[in-house]
């Protein structure tokens, strides 16, 4: 067992008041045990902005292998538990479909199920924001992007939550999403056998059809890959709006300036994935011992990345825990695989960074700009309503807010 330092007290990670606000015990660990073991949990935490960079870019020696025991067992074989070969000629046919010319040609979808969902509440004057906008808006634009029917959205709505839940430790809810899972690629695979022969413009067609190499895809990737693209995509994006608007209507300011010129959704966006990112932390698995801050992880153990520990960072954010859309410390140029810290600013690590870096983040970036300037354009004077205001990171495993109360001032369609 590796000894520890101080007098951290693991136990806090398990309170009520650390999921409200974890931050002041990721600072604890930032500046006194960057690499610290954490008994209860059974795995080693990097903390640290710096080192959270190097764990993502370390392949070789930090494997995603880890999640072959959660991801696989729920998904089939998901890109996200691969590493080398295989790992890159896959993401290589993947992940040219959600960015530059391609993703354009799905802008059309984001906002016509954007305009659908807010056209349904627009006259109402009030909204659950999380319940009637966030929840549904990336699934519903990720089933338009597969083709599958828009009369099934409730039924994709509820696999993505099962496979989600089965990804923690829960023998139980594991058994539920695999079930889950067995049900949605029974329900997929007429559509895929179809499109293998008999292609459209949709995106499960192009998976069906990518080559790389002279090699396609088998059916089983695919289906494997839908099932991710449902959870990484429509969890994270929700959440990610949510907290852009809970951080937004907390920041009168900042909210000011947005809403007098809604271009400043986008660094808004960028500026909520550092503050308030959605994922905490990614896991991997030790390929050998590594030696770090006077500390050696043993190879086999389980290491986490924390991107919200790092994402508050005072080494490298100024204030950390200040919401400003307009902070000199932070990158607000386009997410890179690479990172980026030049000229004293710093990008965000709510993507992830490296290999594995998200597949999704300009989709994401998308939905989030596009939609929230519809909102922005239905809804006058937005304001949670009075006494309901959530707190962030009240019952929810990922980070954000579970329901978001608004009050607004309808308005007509230009
Ligand atoms: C704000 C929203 C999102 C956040 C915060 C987010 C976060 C992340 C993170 C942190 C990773 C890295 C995982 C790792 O290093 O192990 C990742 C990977 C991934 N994301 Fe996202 N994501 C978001 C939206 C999306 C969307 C919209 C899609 C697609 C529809 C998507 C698809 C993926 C895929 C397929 C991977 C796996 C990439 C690989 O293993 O090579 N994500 N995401």
């Amino acid at each position: 067992m590796p000894t520890t330092m101080t007098e951290f007290d693991p136990a806090v990670m398990g309170t009520h008041e650390f999921r409200l606000n974890p931050y002041p015990a990721w600072k604890q660990l930032r500046d006194e045990h960057p690499v610290y073991f954490n008994p209860a949990a059974g795995m080693w935490m990097i903390t640290r902005y710096e080192d959270v960079l190097r764990g993502f870019r370390d392949h070789d020696r930090l494997s995603s292998t880890i999640m072959e025991s959660s991801h696989n067992v729920v998904f089939g074989r998901s890109l996200t538990a691969m590493d080398g070969d295989e790992h890159t000629w896959k993401r290589n046919i993947i992940a040219p479909e959600f960015v530059g010319k391609k993703l354009e040609g799905f802008v059309h979808i984001v906002e016509q199920n954007a305009q659908a969902l807010i056209d349904a509440f627009r006259g109402d004057g009030e909204v659950d924001l999380v319940d009637q906008f966030t929840t549904r808006l990336p699934v519903n634009v990720i089933v338009d992007m597969l083709a599958l029917p828009k009369a099934d959205h409730e039924f994709f709505h509820d696999c993505y939550t099962k496979f989600m839940l089965g990804l923690g430790p829960d023998a139980y809810l594991r058994g539920v999403a695999v079930a889950a899972n067995a049900d949605f690629h029974r329900y997929i695979d007429p559509f895929v056998r179809k499109r293998m022969t008999d292609p459209g413009e949709d995106l499960i067609s192009k998976l069906c059809q990518a080559e790389v190499d002279g090699q396609r895809l088998a059916e089983s990737d695919i289906k494997a890959f839908v099932s991710l693209l449902l959870t990484a995509g429509g969890e994270t994006t929700d959440k990610a709006i949510a907290s852009l608007w809970w951080l937004l209507l907390n920041n009168p300011g900042e909210f000011a300036q947005v809403q007098a010129d809604p271009e400043l959704f986008d660094p808004a966006f960028t500026e909520t994935m550092r503050c308030e990112g959605p994922v905490p932390a990614e896991p991997r698995i030790a390929m050998c011992a590594i030696e770090w801050h006077g500390q050696t992880i043993p190879a086999g153990s389980a290491v986490t990345l924390s991107m919200h520990s790092a994402n508050h960072d005072e080494r490298v954010f100024k204030d950390p825990e200040t919401f400003d859309i307009d902070r000199p410390d932070l990158y607000f140029g386009r997410d890179l695989r690479g990172g980026h810290m030049e000229e004293g600013r710093a990008s965000h690590v709510g993507f992830g960074l490296g290999k594995h870096f998200c597949v999704g983040y300009q989709l994401a970036r998308t939905e989030a700009v596009v939609g929230s300037k519809l909102l922005l354009e239905a809804m006058g004077n937005p304001r949670i309503k009075e006494g309901q205001n959530p707190r962030m990171g009240e019952g929810l495993a990922m980070r954000s807010v579970k329901r978001l109360p608004l009050v607004f001032d309808p308005r007509q369609p230009k």
